[in-house]
């Protein structure tokens, strides 16, 4: 897909800031496609860094969802206020998301992308609603040895976790928040298979294989009773 307007008007804000931990083209994709999604009544962001993410989901999400997104550092925070001052929807809170977006939260779509936010599974699920889509990027395929950030959702009994690629050996982690009443428990496993080798039933086949466009998905599932 092509570059909306706004995330190019939001990287040259992160060049003139000298921001260099703006999320890559194939994350924010991911990030349009699953605000198009319908069914999105409130998004939330972790780190908003000069927007550059924010950008991409805002651009996707029709107008009245509201979407709220912490950043920390004033500069930065200022340069994303700015960014979206003509947009009613957007709100840029400056300060410590622990603090500040918990009185906006349950989100249907959260980006989980700085404070320590991907090693705190409890906190972040805390601003989660029941079936939401957690976004978690800057995980690479290049990793040797174990990653006990990776593993903390992978193995978290209160998501469905898998890791697709974005682009190159990025790899991003997209959790769903499992309803409460579902039976069964889908764990992701490690086995770097293609996805035509993917078992489950014929619907999750079909389901990740509408994912698995998105890039390079490594990751098998397989369904414990
Ligand atoms: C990886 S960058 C975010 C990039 C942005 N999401 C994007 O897509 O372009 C992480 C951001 O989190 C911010 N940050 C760090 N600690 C934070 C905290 N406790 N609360 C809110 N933001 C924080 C940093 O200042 C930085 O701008």
């Amino acid at each position: 897909m092509s570059v909306p307007p706004l995330v190019a008007r939001a990287r040259a804000a992160a060049l003139e800031l000298g921001f260099e931990q703006s999320c890559r083209d194939g994350d924010g994709a991911l990030l349009h496609l699953l605000a198009e999604r319908r069914g999105i009544e409130r998004v939330g962001e972790i780190g908003t860094g000069t927007g550059v993410g924010t950008a991409w989901l805002a651009s996707a999400l029709p107008p009245g969802v509201p979407l709220y997104t912490a950043e920390l550092e004033p500069a930065q925070a200022r340069a994303a206020t700015a960014l979206f001052a003509d947009d009613p929807d957007v709100h840029v809170l400056e300060g410590d998301w622990r603090d500040v977006l918990p009185s906006h939260a349950p989100f249907d779509l959260l980006f989980v992308d700085g404070g320590h936010a991907k090693d705190d599974p409890e906190a972040v699920l805390g601003l989660a609603a029941p079936s939401a889509t957690l976004v978690m990027d800057d995980f690479s395929a290049d990793w040797v040895g174990r990653d006990p950030r990776r593993e903390r959702w992978l193995g978290h009994p209160r998501v469905t976790t898998i890791e697709v690629g974005t682009g190159g050996n990025a790899r991003v982690l997209l959790c769903v928040v499992r309803r409460e009443a579902e039976s069964g428990a889908l764990h992701v496993v490690n086995e770097p298979e293609p996805i035509a080798g993917l078992r489950g039933s014929p619907s999750l086949r079909g389901d990740l294989a509408e994912i698995g466009v998105l890039g390079d998905l490594r990751r098998a599932l397989r369904r414990d009773h």
